[in-house]
Parts: C-alpha cells; structure tokens; sequence
C-alpha cells in the first residue's frame, strides 16, 4: 500500500542531493511533490525526471516565500507536508568567520526554516486537515565543530525551532520534527571535502574516506538511507510524535 497516497508535499531545496531522495520516496508514496529550488533549472530538470512540478523559491526571501507557498497550494490544492531541507554550508576557522557569512546562512538556515513552516501552517491552518512539517537538522546541531561554528549553530537553532514549533502547532493537529541525518555523501560534501582539503592540508576524497571509516555503521550516508524516516515522519503513525529530532547517521550521535 502506498502510504502517501492523496497527499501533496512541498520540499525546498528539492532539485538535488537529499531533498531530491525525498521527493522521489514521496511520489513512490503517492504523494504530489512540489520541489521548490533557488535553482530553478535544476528544479525543472528534477521535477520532470520524478514526476514532480518545480516551484522557485529563495527561502532567504519572505516575498519569495509567500509566493513560492501560494503557487504550491494553487497548483497542488492543498499542502499536507513540508520538508525545509534548504541550506547551505559553509566553514571556517572562528577568527576567520565572516559576518556576511553569518548573516547569508542564518537567513537560510534558521529564518528561511521558520518563515517557510509559519507560511505553510497559515494555509495547513485554514485547511483545517492538520499537517506534518518536517525540518532538516543536522549531527551538527548536536555539537560545535571547530572549523564550523556557524553552520552548527544554524543547525542548533533548527531542533529548538523544531520544538517550539512542534508545542504550539501540535493544537492545530499539525506535527513538526526534524531528521538530523550525520555524513552525507553527494555533491553537498564534495564541497565539505574540497574545504578539509584545503584546510587539514588532505588529499582530494581523503576527508570523506576518513569521515565515512568513522562513522560506527561503517560508511557515510546516502540520501536513500534517509528516505524512511521522511516518509514515516509525514505518514498517520506518525500522529503522536512531536517536537522531535530523529537522528539518522548511523550511529553517530546518541540522544
Ligand atoms: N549532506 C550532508 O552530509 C548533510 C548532513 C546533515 C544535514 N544535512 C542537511 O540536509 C539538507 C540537504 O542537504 P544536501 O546535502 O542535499 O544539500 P545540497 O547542497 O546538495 O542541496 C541543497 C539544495 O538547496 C538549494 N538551496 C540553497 N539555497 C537555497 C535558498 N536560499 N532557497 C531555496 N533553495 C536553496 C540548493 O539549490 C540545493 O538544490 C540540508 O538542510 C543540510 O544542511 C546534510
């Protein structure tokens, strides 16, 4: 049995990497997808290969954000699940972080998280049918990283959002957790490895050897491995689960 079936999702950042796994498990589900992307020709490119419609989307913008959230309900009907999974990376030894930085991932990361859920709940609200809204964390969020301070702390703030969220929407029978997934292989860590190559003097590849070898389960993660939660965490036998950050990292964090 299809456990999606009848329902429709919107899921930022979905042109690539893990938001793209999701999409893909969705519509496997019998879910309709919305990919919403700052890359909308990837988007596009996405969206047609899956079966999904490509909505553009700057979760930094809260015009952008409207928008993107009214397009979606038009084209969909309604939406039933969100996935934030928008984010971008970035490292940097602290005496080195750069306040644009800063400033640039805080308003993608932790804003475009918040004011993307609070668009979706205004409409899952007047559906009056509940919800699930599912954001993405990180084993980042768990601990600081010395060469990541920024990037944890956007992390961080997603799981205290995921829980206050969570406590005030749970009244409109509308669900928020979170997956914070450990090391993900995909163009999202050649980036993350191109860094420790520069900055621990590695070797192309080496940092992601080292990190997967680390990793209890044996290896680093592929979006696949997340796509059970995400679809658990957006189905009915989720209904009493609220407020909560799953870890999905094979091991890594323990909490
Ligand atoms: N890959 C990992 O190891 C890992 C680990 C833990 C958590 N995560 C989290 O999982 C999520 C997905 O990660 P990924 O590895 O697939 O990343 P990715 O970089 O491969 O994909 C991110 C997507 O978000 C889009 N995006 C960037 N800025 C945007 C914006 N302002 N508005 C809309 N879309 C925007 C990008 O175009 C891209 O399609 C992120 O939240 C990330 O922090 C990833």
């Amino acid at each position: 049995m299809m456990r999606l079936e009848g329902k429709t999702a919107l899921i930022t950042g979905g042109a690539r990497g893990i938001g793209r796994a999701f999409a893909a498990a969705y519509i496997r589900e019998g879910a309709k997808v919305a990919i919403a992307d700052i890359d909308i020709a990837r988007a596009r490119e996405t969206a047609a290969e899956l079966g999904a419609i490509a909505v553009e989307m700057d979760v930094s913008s809260q015009a952008s954000i409207e928008r993107a959230v009214d397009e979606t309900a038009a084209a969909l009907g309604h939406i039933d699940i969100l996935i934030n999974n928008a984010a971008l990376f970035s490292a940097d030894p602290i005496v080195e972080i750069k306040r644009a930085d800063f400033d640039r991932l805080f308003a993608i990361n932790v804003a475009g998280t918040l004011f993307t859920m609070q668009a979706v709940a205004k409409k899952m609200i007047a559906q009056g049918q509940g919800g699930k809204i599912i954001n993405m964390a990180s084993q980042a969020g768990r601990r600081g990283e010395a060469l990541v301070g920024v990037y944890c702390a956007t992390k961080a703030a997603v799981i205290s959002l995921t829980q206050s969220a969570g406590l005030d929407l749970i009244k409109y029978g509308i669900n928020v957790n979170a997956i914070a997934p450990g090391v993900v292989d995909g163009e999202h860590w050649d980036g993350v490895d191109a860094f420790f190559a520069k900055h621990e003097n590695k070797l192309p590849g080496q940092k992601k050897r080292e990190v997967g070898a680390a990793v209890p389960y044996g290896r680093m993660g592929q979006a696949e491995d997340l796509t059970g939660m995400a679809v658990f965490l957006a189905s009915p036998e989720a209904e009493y689960i609220v407020a909560q950050t799953y870890n999905v990292d094979g091991g890594q964090w323990m909490s």
